[in-house]
């Protein structure tokens, strides 16, 4: 068991503690990052399956995702655009399939009206109540003790029109119900992509992706940290507040055991019970992470011989709410000749292929796939789920979010440092908010909060 003594010690070697390591070494600090699994990058992981190299986590760029297109420009790592030429495919809830073009599904007129209309209400409230901190507007607990559901039919009779308004929230962004969470949650997640309508773009938010996949954003930063960086050692106990000053932190671990100064939680707040405090975390601690949970998603991932769909004058992007596969899009890797099919099966639709087994729930969601691109869908020469519901050290995806009533309740305190332990993940970004982006603002934010406070100066990234 090697005992290393360092200034910081950061718990989770995904893009927040990665970054964060990389801005404390810089303003120099010394650092040790503890990794639970053998590789890094957490959420983000690119892996070679049956011989086709898919993006497992999180891997979609929006141009306005300044913090993390700066990193990767620093980083020298390229980006590539995601196929987007031709139509998009709808199938309506009563399985109804149209072809169209534009950005808006082609529903009867009146729900078209309909779905405009709620958007408009979503943008003000975003813009109103911001990304910041939502719990600190007036009409907060209101907002935060209706569930997304509820508040859409109060402000709509047009049940397609509510549905898609839920769809992109609930099974797209958070991936939970839209009863379980509430309207301030998803305020929140709009400002924090600039506004509802930014989120509801695809082109946008869906933009460009880095060659050779996002892991390589952490295995980039992982190799200048080298030996700095501990793999296969989760953390089981962390002792803190050992000096007068109140820093001092010691972390165990399964091969590294870290004296440090100060410490950084860069695990979603999920997976902060995993972790012995010693002495316990303060009542407001235990409640607060008590009410953060991960959403469950299952991104299905088809690689075919080629992209037919094309050919058939189809971007490959389908929308189908009703169906358990709710979104499709062209995922090809860059100047890849074989076609990539990426597709999402949220919340409880997951729940309901998870109780099948493995032969029935590629049946059923192949099935979807071919109901918005024809019989060819049904044969991908490779097929696979990424299960992070199974995953020890995720436990879901894409990230976590309050229970009804949470968010107004716990929100100004989640990042609120216990003595020398910092918070910091995507989970509880404002600004990138569950994305990557988020996770590179929390980590350079929290590193120049440390910094600043052992008196190092800091010229690099401040905003959070
Ligand atoms: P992350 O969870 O990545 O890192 C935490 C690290 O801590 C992990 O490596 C974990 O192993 C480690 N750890 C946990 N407990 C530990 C312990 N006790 N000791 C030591 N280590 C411990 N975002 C986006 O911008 N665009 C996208 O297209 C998508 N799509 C997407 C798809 C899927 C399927 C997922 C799962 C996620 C996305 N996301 C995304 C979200 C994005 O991937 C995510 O928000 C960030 O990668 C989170 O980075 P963090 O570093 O905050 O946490």
């Amino acid at each position: 068991m090697n005992t290393l003594d360092r200034d910081v010690v950061i718990i989770g070697a995904g893009v927040t503690g990665l970054t964060a390591a990389r801005d404390l070494k810089a303003a120099g600090l010394t650092v040790a990052v503890l990794e639970a699994r053998d590789r890094v990058g957490g959420r983000t992981w690119t892996d070679t399956i049956d011989g086709a190299v898919l993006e497992i986590g999180g891997q979609w760029i929006s141009p306005d995702q300044d913090a993390l297109t700066s990193i990767l420009d620093e980083l020298g790592l390229e980006t590539f655009s995601r196929y987007r030429e031709g139509k998009s495919v709808y199938v309506s809830p009563k399985g109804e399939r149209t072809e169209y073009a534009g950005d808006m599904f082609p529903v009867p007129e009146q729900t078209g009206r309909e779905i405009q209309r709620l958007i408009e209400i979503l943008d003000e409230l975003a813009a109103d109540v911001g990304a910041a901190e939502p719990w600190a507007h007036p009409r907060a607990r209101e907002l935060d003790t209706i569930s997304l559901h509820h508040w859409l039919r109060q402000h709509s009779t047009d049940e397609e029109a509510c549905a898609n308004i839920g769809h992109f929230l609930a099974g797209g962004m958070l991936t939970k119900p839209a009863h379980s969470f509430s309207v301030l949650q998803a305020i929140l997640m709009a400002a924090s992509a600039g506004s509802f309508s930014n989120l509801v773009d695809e082109d946008l938010l869906l933009d460009k992706r880095v060659v050779g996949g996002m892991q390589r954003l952490s295995e980039t930063i992982a190799a200048e940290l080298g030996d700095d960086v501990v793999l296969g050692s989760p953390v089981r106990t962390l002792q803190w507040g050992q000096s007068g000053d109140g820093t001092g932190v010691t972390a165990v671990s399964k091969k590294a055991t870290v004296r440090a100064r100060y410490a950084i939680m860069a695990v979603p707040p999920n997976l902060y019970s995993r972790v012995s405090f010693d002495p316990p975390l303060p009542r407001r601690q235990h409640q607060m992470h008590q009410h953060q949970s991960l959403g469950l998603v299952i991104k299905v991932h088809a690689v075919y011989d080629a992209p037919f769909w094309r050919d058939e004058g189809l971007s490959g992007t389908c929308f189908s709410p009703d169906l358990m596969v709710q979104e499709i899009y062209d995922n090809t890797n860059h100047e890849d000749p074989r076609g990539t099919l990426v597709a999402f099966v949220p919340d409880e639709k997951a729940d309901a292929m998870f109780a099948l087994g493995a032969d029935e729930r590629r049946r059923v969601i192949l099935e979807d796939f071919a109901k918005s691109l024809g019989p060819k869908a049904l044969e991908p020469a490779v097929y696979y789920e990424s299960d992070w519901g199974s995953e020890e050290w995720t436990r879901g995806a894409y990230a976590s979010s309050y229970d009804l009533g949470g968010l107004h309740r716990y929100g100004a305190d989640q990042l609120t440092p216990v003595g020398p332990i910092y918070w910091a993940s995507s989970d509880l970004a404002a600004a990138g908010y569950q994305h990557v982006d988020g996770a590179v603002r929390m980590g350079r934010g929290t590193a120049a909060k440390i910094a600043a406070r052992a008196g190092e100066s800091m010229p690099a990234y401040t905003a959070i």
